[in-house]
């Protein structure tokens, strides 16, 4: 097979990050999340009190970051933030800074240098729209509100969460009309992704559905 550029994008809790490292793992292919990259901006900005809304600010600082994404490790300037960045004050920092072009100008450009040769799986909300627009195999997940935030709610590596299913749910709306709804590279599935529910499905039957629609393109 050739070496392809899968993309997988969605809300928070549709599964991305569990089929997406599963996809990777079965093609021996790199993962990487998108998603990380924009937390560990977040991370920085509130760390170095730089207001999370001075884009140029912000931009600078994600500029002169080195970000290091590895299947099992998130670093940025050579500080490991794995744990650090799955929190609520994270969720809300890393989508505050994604809505500024000029920082979303700049790791874009890191994301595609990481797929020149392809042989990658990377989620995120805009890898099929606008990082790799010509990607080989988009796929769109997608799940009902309910079992998003049950996901959520049960993902050990997101930390100091709320407690409530309830307020996990808010929470999880509230975030995803911020990425549906700004101006610049806004959450949506491209015209030619496979969109696929993940609801009430387990990872297998779902990593299965994927591993299909990549052996029809591929
Ligand atoms: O996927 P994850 O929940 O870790 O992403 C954190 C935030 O980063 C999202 O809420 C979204 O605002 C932003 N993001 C983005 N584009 C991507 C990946 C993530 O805007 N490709």
């Amino acid at each position: 097979m050739r070496p392809l550029i899968i993309a997988i994008d969605g809300p928070s809790g549709a599964g991305k990050g569990t089929v997406a490292r599963a996809i990777a793992a079965q093609l021996g292919y790199r993962h990487v999340d998108s998603g990380a990259m924009y937390r560990a901006v977040g991370w920085k900005a509130l760390r170095d009190c730089v207001p999370l809304e001075d884009e140029a600010a912000v931009a600078t600082l994600a500029d002169e970051s080195t970000i290091d994404i590895t299947s099992a490790h998130v670093r940025i300037d050579g500080i490991d933030v794995t744990r650090e960045i799955r929190t609520p004050e994270i969720d809300r920092a890393a989508a505050a800074v994604a809505r500024l072009p000029r920082v979303r100008t700049v790791l874009v450009g890191r994301q595609r240098r990481l797929g020149i040769d392809g042989s990658i799986v990377m989620e995120g909300r805009d890898i099929g729209t606008v990082v790799f627009p010509h990607a080989d195999v988009k796929v769109y997940l997608d799940a009902s509100p309910d079992e998003r935030a049950r996901r959520r709610a049960n993902d050990p590596a997101h930390s100091g969460g709320p407690k409530g299913l309830a307020e996990v749910a808010t929470l999880l709306t509230e975030r995803d009309e911020l990425d549906r709804t700004r101006a610049t590279s806004p959450l949506y599935a491209a015209e030619d992704a496979v969109v696929v529910d993940t609801t009430g499905k387990g990872v297998e039957v779902v990593v299965a559905e994927v591993m299909a629609v990549i052996k029809l393109k591929s």
